[in-house]
């Protein structure tokens, strides 16, 4: 797949994924073989206002690349803006405009999925972005705002005119937010409507899925969010079945702990060892997630402070898994 002069190796793209998609998962994502990572979606405010959370955001390793960076806004004025700079100073390889975000703090202002509502403004944004920037613009968007304003290729339609290079669908309303399943149907019409690459997303949670959705929606590529959570392998995987044929087994407790500690070890050095360890509670308890007998462990997670502490606490779990097995065997 290409994204305006960008090539991907393979269709299978890291989700967007606000507190988590940071360059410590990004890269390992990426180690795991996704062809695109996104980075989590940034404030267009934040970035004209020089707020150093929004700034430090935009920071992107070269070994992620290629990147897609995600701004949200709601105004044509400070949207394009935060282009032109996202543009300029960052090695992102694509600016990517969030049409999706369903959370009433940032619909309220005009922007995430309140765009949905309005084709016509997504053409005017949307171009206006394509000319003040060298780089290729993608919109992620929701099939719509509820089942009864579904405007999803009316809206792929006007990034396409606009000079979009490429649109994620996310086959939810706003409404749904993540409840309910995903509407693929509305993504292959999205798909058979324009003639930029598609990429289909949501409720991927296997390899198998994946290529099923590849063939039998025809998108370019697949997205995946939630499945890789705590789980890179998901994406690893995946790649493998898509190249290969071939379903690789799920990792045992100590290889995901491995993982899980680079990725600590990772947020550590981009935000310090006491903000990295309490961020890691949630990715721990995701990292967990599958393996026999977490209960005790996600509990004792909450109260981690150290990287020390984390990482003793999750390989005496590995030590008692493995004698588990060993008993068992
Ligand atoms: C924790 C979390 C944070 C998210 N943050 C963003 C975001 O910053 N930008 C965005 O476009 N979508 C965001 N999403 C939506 C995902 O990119 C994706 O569209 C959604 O999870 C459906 O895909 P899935 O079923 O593979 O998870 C987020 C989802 C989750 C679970």
């Amino acid at each position: 797949m290409k994204i305006g002069n960008i090539t991907l190796k393979n269709p299978v793209v890291l989700a967007p994924m606000a507190g988590v998609c940071n360059p410590a998962f990004r890269l390992i994502a990426k180690e795991f073989g996704s062809g695109l990572v996104c980075a989590e979606m940034v404030s267009d405010k934040g970035i004209l206002f020089e707020n150093e959370r929004s700034l430090k955001m935009l920071y992107v390793d070269e070994r992620e690349k290629p990147l897609s960076l995600q701004i949200f806004g709601g105004e044509r004025e400070s949207l394009v803006a935060a282009a032109k700079y996202v543009d300029k100073h960052t090695n992102a390889d694509i600016i990517d405009i969030n049409m999706g975000c369903p959370v009433p703090k940032i619909t309220k202002c005009d922007a995430g999925a309140k765009w949905l509502l309005d084709p016509d403004k997504i053409y005017e944004m949307v171009a206006a972005t394509v000319d003040a920037v060298q780089k290729p613009v993608t919109v992620k968007m929701r099939i719509g705002w509820d089942e009864d304003h579904i405007y999803a290729v009316k809206n792929a339609q006007a990034v396409e005119r606009a000079g979009g290079a490429a649109i994620a669908v996310h086959g939810r309303t706003r409404v749904q937010m993540y409840e309910g399943t995903a509407n693929w149907d509305i993504i292959k019409e999205v798909k058979q409507n324009v003639s930029i690459p598609v990429i289909g997303n949501g409720d991927i949670s296997t390899p198998q899925e994946a290529k099923e959705r590849l063939e039998k929606y025809g998108v370019d590529g697949v997205m995946i969010g939630r499945a890789a959570l705590g789980n890179p392998w998901m994406l690893y995987r995946t790649v493998q079945y898509l190249e290969k044929g071939e379903i690789l087994p799920e990792p045992d407790a100590r290889e995901k702990m491995n993982i899980c500690m680079l990725h600590l070890d990772r947020l550590i050095e981009l935000k310090g060892e006491s903000v990295a360890v309490r961020e890691m509670r949630k990715h721990a308890a995701w990292y967990l997630k599958g393996l026999p007998k977490t209960g005790s462990v996600r509990n004792e997670i909450n109260q981690m402070t150290t990287r020390d502490g984390m990482s003793k606490l999750l390989f005496n779990y590995v030590e008692q898994v493995e004698e588990l097995q060993q008993k068992i065997s």
